[in-house]
């Protein structure tokens, strides 16, 4: 058999257990509070049928047959940043702790874009990695391999869902989001790199100062590269939890009690 016959055969039976799975299941996970598409104050509805998920969003199980990647820890892929021979970091094993204990400052929502647009904010993150870098700059020049350890205070968090509504065969809606924008703004930030220098205490205590001084040299391209990954991981999760039901099961027209 080719490797493309395998490939169809394998696409077929993804589409069977794809189905039958829609079948069998429960359409929405019990855990979400739906709003009905007339209340007055929908927007509060929402926010309060997110905060309810919040708990559940740490672990990421949602309900039985319904796990989306997990907030406690948030893992990143790993990237490499580079400018020429004199700017390399790299970062492997990225992990975020405490972002589930965030707190929604703004929400809208337009009913006819289909746009739900938070604003949130988190007090603490704490993160993990492990880096490789070479820079060499006229502030700064530094060289290591080591644990990388974050925190980042008081960021907020732009999360954008485009919802758009797709016709199905038997009539019915189903709403699916095409894209997802997220924006970080992170807050005050400290950065320890063990290991700078080989390990040379004094000058990795003098380096450590150094990036602290001019974090902004990396996370002007750092903070692109984690925003992408959050954007498709916020898509994702949007759409794997919604995307069973048809729209008069999300926003019913009736007030739900
Ligand atoms: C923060 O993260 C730690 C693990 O690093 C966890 O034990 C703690 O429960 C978290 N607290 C909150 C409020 O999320
Ligand atoms: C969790 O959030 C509360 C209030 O929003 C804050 O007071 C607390 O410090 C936060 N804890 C962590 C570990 O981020």
């Amino acid at each position: 058999m080719t490797s493309s016959n395998v490939y169809k055969d394998c696409s077929k039976v993804l589409l069977l257990i794809s189905l039958i799975i829609g079948f069998t299941n429960a359409i929405l996970p019990k855990s979400i509070e739906v709003c009905s598409r007339n209340d007055e104050d929908i927007e509060k509805c929402i926010v309060n049928s997110v905060m309810k998920l919040q708990p559940l969003l740490a672990s990421g199980k949602l309900d039985d047959g319904y796990e989306v990647p997990a907030i406690e820890p948030f893992r990143y892929d790993d990237f490499i940043i580079e400018h020429g021979p004199n700017f390399r970091v790299e970062i492997r094993n990225l992990e975020s702790y405490n972002g589930s204990n965030f707190s929604i400052e703004k929400f809208k929502f337009n009913i006819d874009k289909l746009t739900f647009d938070f604003i949130i904010s988190v007090p603490k993150i704490r993160l993990t990695a492990k880096y490789k870098l070479k820079v060499k700059l006229t502030v700064l020049d530094i060289a290591g391999n080591g644990d990388m350890e974050s925190t980042v205070k008081n960021s907020k968090v732009r999360m954008k869902l485009y919802g758009k509504l797709i016709d199905n065969s038997d009539g019915t809606k189903t709403m699916i989001f095409e894209k997802a924008n997220v924006r970080i703004i992170p807050g005050e930030s400290k950065i320890f790199l063990k290991n700078l220098f080989n390990g040379d205490p004094t000058l990795g205590k003098v380096g450590n100062d150094l990036i602290n001084e001019n974090q902004d040299l990396f996370l002007n391209d750092i903070v692109p590269v984690l925003e992408k990954q959050f954007s498709e991981i916020f898509k994702k999760v949007a759409n794997d939890v919604i995307g069973r039901a048809t729209v008069d099961e999300i926003l019913p027209d009736k007030p739900v009690n």
